[in-house]
């Protein structure tokens, strides 16, 4: 039986995969009668939906969870019963365990499971806590979540395609948190993007941890590589913009290359992590490519694309790093120029082939490393903001600004691009020119509005 007028309030880490399974998490606990609550305090279900990438992010899962034993108890005494759920990858990689450590948790469910969270919930109720579900269904749990709502949303949605990774860089705990790899059947994400576009979605991004590994069956039992999906996705009218991330560069394939010359919907914006630019480091971190083909494949996609721009992942003092390993990591930045990129120290994750290694680097050498890189890259990202300047794009505002009167909004390269404009553009495509740049974010005019050239404000 399901009580009325129940909320639940999740807060997510992580990941964009995780952002996107808290909203399939959260219309999947509305068929079992909860709504969404504004914060946590006014919530009868809190669930912390986790990341396990590296260890500060696994840790605040626990300092989070203080802040909600706190609540939990101040409702209790109010007469108001609470339960806490730990979600996401910690669940998956922890199970059991968070139960000894945080007796204040009544319910672990792992990645694989969402789909029997309104279950699972009754149970843990019912049992005044202790229920774990960290299980690898054989069955596809996208099946048997609630198909997506068709209320109106944000004009920009993501939309899982592929789960797990089999690639096995030996710093990754992602094989083992989210499983082998696994593509959703072609109809399944057609119909999903479908109804995301009948809801006033218009720009789509593609989830994946290796996403260009998809390989979906089609319903002639076809299987489908992601060039092909797009190429699919690209013919829904309403579906102006699509994306897709994280790629390996293993798996960026000529057909996926080609794709981003020919089809205009697919932004020429793509997240390629290369981790390290020395061969030796590259081979111990089992990432199957070397600096070489990485740079040889960054060449064909520009080929292809003059006006890609890249972004990646790297990953400073894994085990056994010289400083002369770290130098070819900074020579492979400066020759690719990254329009934006994501830095990490190495940090040793449990179970993985890298946390034994020997060598492990000092963390104050880890800290001048990652220093000198975000110097570099933060450079590099400043310079190709300030390259925009000039142009025009086409901008999909999303939200409003600080100031009355703006609005904020993405550019194809994913850059924030703030403009004054009315209302009534929000959620649209507009064309812009880029009048400043700052390091983290455009400033811009707006040029025209085909259809409703009225509602343009002047900017002020
Ligand atoms: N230590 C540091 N960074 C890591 N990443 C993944 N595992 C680790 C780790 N053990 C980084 C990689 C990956 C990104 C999502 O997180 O750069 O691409
Ligand atoms: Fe973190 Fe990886 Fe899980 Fe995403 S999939 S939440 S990055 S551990």
């Amino acid at each position: 039986m399901t009580k009325a007028g129940r909320r639940h309030f999740i807060k997510t880490f992580g990941c964009q995969m995780n952002v996107y399974d808290s909203e399939r998490m959260s219309e999947a606990l509305g068929v079992s009668g909860f709504t969404a609550a504004d914060e946590p305090e006014s919530a009868d279900l809190l669930i912390l939906n986790t990341c396990h990438i590296r260890e500060k992010a696994a840790e605040k899962v626990y300092s989070e969870l203080g802040r909600l034993r706190q609540i939990k108890a101040a409702r209790e005494k109010d007469g108001h019963r609470t339960t806490i759920a730990i979600a996401g990858c910690v669940a998956q990689a922890e199970g059991r365990e968070i139960l000894t450590r945080a007796p204040v948790v009544d319910l672990v469910v792992g990645p694989q499971s969402y789909h029997r969270l309104g279950d699972l919930v009754r149970q843990a109720e019912g049992s005044g806590g202790g229920v774990v579900d960290v299980d690898f269904p054989e069955d596809d749990k996208f099946k048997h979540l609630p198909a997506r709502t068709a209320s109106r949303r944000a004009p920009a949605a993501f939309l899982t395609v592929q789960e797990g990774c089999d690639k096995f860089c030996t710093f990754c705990v992602v094989p083992y948190t989210r499983g082998v790899e696994y593509s959703r059947p072609v109809r399944e994400i057609v119909e999903e993007a479908e109804r995301l576009a009948a809801a006033g979605v218009c720009e789509l991004t593609l989830l994946g941890q290796n996403v260009n590994a998809y390989h979906g069956q089609s319903e002639d039992g076809a299987s489908w590589s992601l060039a092909r999906l797009l190429v699919r996705l690209a013919e829904i009218p309403a579906i102006e913009r699509l994306r897709y991330t994280t790629s390996h560069p293993r798996d960026m394939s000529d057909d996926l290359i080609a794709v981003h010359g020919s089809q205009n919907k697919v932004m020429p914006y793509l997240h390629l992590p290369f981790q390290a630019g020395s061969n030796r480091i590259l081979g111990a971190m089992n990432r199957k490519h070397t600096r070489e083909e990485y740079l040889d494949l960054v060449r064909r996609i520009r080929e292809a694309r003059p006006d890609m721009a890249l972004s990646t992942d790297i990953i400073v003092g894994f085990p056994g790093e010289t400083d002369a390993d770290f130098e070819q990591t900074l020579q492979l930045v400066d020759e690719v120029n990254f329009a934006q990129a994501y830095s990490f120290k190495f940090s040793a994750r449990p179970g993985t082939p890298a946390e034994t290694m020997d060598d492990q680097v000092p963390d104050e050498i880890k800290s001048v490393r990652l220093q000198e890189l975000q110097a570099m890259l933060s450079a590099q990202q400043t310079a190709f903001n300030a390259s925009c300047v000039g142009r025009r794009f086409d901008v999909l505002f999303e939200r409003h600004g600080r100031r009355p009167g703006q609005l904020v909004g993405r550019s194809p390269y994913l850059q924030a691009v703030h403009a004054d404009g009315a209302d009534e553009l929000m959620g649209r495509m507009i064309e812009v020119e880029i009048l400043r740049a700052g390091p983290n974010s455009l400033e811009a005019d707006i040029l025209s509005v085909a259809d409703s050239s009225q509602l343009v404000m002047a900017a002020v």
